[in-house]
């Protein structure tokens, strides 16, 4: 791992104490140099945002258009298709695709649009394994390379030429052990357009990762806003106040690249408290962290006069997850196994770069209602050393009533969510009852949002 010797840049109006570069000059294990620079967000507007953008059809309806038919998407990752045949549902808005594993090789992936070409039943609503596809309605059927074979009553459709009832599809595309899909005709080039996560993510190889959980769940808000929640730690010391201990929340670093519209990113440090709290003993960060995180129980960690409570956290945990893992993780950084280093790319994919916290997220519209929305959250470990890993997992499905915390899969991570939930709620029912009618954002630590909206804008046409 590359040792950076870069000074960091300094942003003026960020919260006063140390920088996240300022803790990382101090770790024991340096992050890799993609770590050690800073992007501090360029003067962005500092205009209000319309509160109808998380409500009203008509903004659906544009998204459904600028965003949802013209951009890349995640659909499923490639461990969730080993054998030809397997295959998951996509949907997005009104939109259902097929996105199924048609040959020998991984990327031998295809994106059927879901719906039968005599009179449109859905061919599937479930994941699974099929050699072909069958219409449950009267039974007109595609092989996995989307060519129709069999019609009955054939004599029926003397006007139907098979070689015209070919599945249509989607474009395909791949990053990280993600497959990606478009709905237009002819998108922006893939390469194009993840910019700069290929080359930030070189150190983090999201490839040797599997999909070791994931839950979904109908959240009670639009997709927009509970995404938003996650892409900032502003609300931390309030809404997560039991973690104020050991996060550094109103430290992280916010980056929004010059010129990058689809890919941003924010890093939150943890082993050190937050500015919000004056005069934490170091022992009682890393007692509540201990108490907080599966991957720094165990026994308790004495911390010695001048010891770095992060140096001895991370040790802790580099042999937790090695272990866990199989995988020799000795020469990760302490950032690696502590920290939130979290990227997103546009519209709706936050994955995140560590091995302490080995999240992504996706956020989608709920089908056609802008006032709810599907948030997954998946959880992606290591693969062992010789690439094998368990097979992924199935995806666990939660109502709008459900909570979070009943996905044990989750760890503590559910507890989280869950409080973010409670706030997601009542923030959809009140810009429904504001006056104000609008959203006022921070300048530096909801960039990230703000940056969103730019690029919202230009995919909806309101801006260039
Ligand atoms: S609708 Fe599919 S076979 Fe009739
Ligand atoms: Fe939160």
């Amino acid at each position: 791992m590359e040792d950076a010797t870069e000074v960091a840049v300094t942003v003026a109006g960020r919260c006063p104490g140390p920088s996240v570069q300022d803790i990382y000059a101090a770790d024991a294990v340096p992050p890799p140099a993609v770590l050690r620079h800073e992007a501090p967000p360029r003067p962005m507007s500092d205009a209000d945002i319309g509160a109808e953008r998380y409500w009203s059809r008509d903004w659906h309806e544009r998204e459904v258009r600028g965003v949802w038919e013209r951009c890349w998407q995640m659909a499923c990752r490639i461990e969730q298709l080993p054998e030809v045949g397997d295959h998951v549902v996509y949907d997005i808005a009104h939109h259902s695709l097929i996105v199924v594993r048609t040959g020998p090789d991984p990327t031998d992936v295809a994106a059927y649009v879901n719906s039968c070409l005599h009179r449109g039943t859905l061919l599937r609503t479930e994941p699974g394994n099929a050699t072909r596809f069958r219409c449950p309605f009267h039974g007109f059927t595609w092989d996995l390379q989307g060519r129709l074979v069999a019609v009955p009553a054939e004599w029926d459709f003397p006007h139907v030429r098979p070689e015209e009832f070919c599945l249509p599809q989607a474009h395909v595309a791949f990053w990280g052990g993600f497959v990606f899909v478009n709905l237009a005709d002819d998108p922006e080039p893939f390469e194009d357009y993840v910019e700069i996560l290929p080359e930030h993510f070189a150190a983090f190889p999201l490839e040797d990762r599997y999909l070791a959980a994931h839950v979904a769940k109908v959240m009670p808000c639009n997709w927009k806003l509970a995404q938003e929640a996650f892409i900032e730690s502003y609300h931390i010391p309030v809404a997560h106040a039991q973690t104020a201990a050991y996060v550094g929340d109103l430290n992280t670093q916010y980056d929004v690249y010059p010129g990058v519209r689809h890919v941003n990113r924010m890093i939150t440090c943890e082993g050190v408290p937050s500015p919000s709290l004056r005069d934490v003993p170091p022992q009682e960060t890393v007692r509540r962290m201990q108490r907080d995180l599966p991957f720094h129980s165990g026994k308790p960690i004495e911390v010695g006069p001048g010891d770095n409570p992060r140096t001895l956290l991370a040790e802790r945990a580099r042999r937790k997850i090695g272990a866990a893992a199989g995988r020799d993780l000795s020469g990760a950084s302490d950032a690696e196994v502590l920290d939130a280093i979290e990227y997103f790319l546009f519209p709706n994919l936050v994955p995140w770069a560590g091995h302490g916290v080995p999240i992504a997220y996706r956020f989608r519209p709920n089908g056609d209602d802008p006032e709810t929305s599907i948030m997954e959250l998946m959880l992606l470990f290591a693969k062992a050393e010789d690439g094998s890993h368990p097979p992924a997992a199935s995806c666990t499905q939660l109502t709008v009533e459900q909570s979070w915390q009943e996905a044990p899969e989750l760890g503590g991570a559910g507890f989280i969510v869950d409080q973010d939930t409670d706030n997601l709620r009542r923030i959809q029912r009140g810009l429904r009852a504001s006056r104000k009618g609008a959203v006022t954002l921070a300048r530096y630590q909801e960039s990230r949002i703000r940056h969103f909206h730019e690029t919202l804008d230009h995919y909806v046409g309101l801006a260039d």
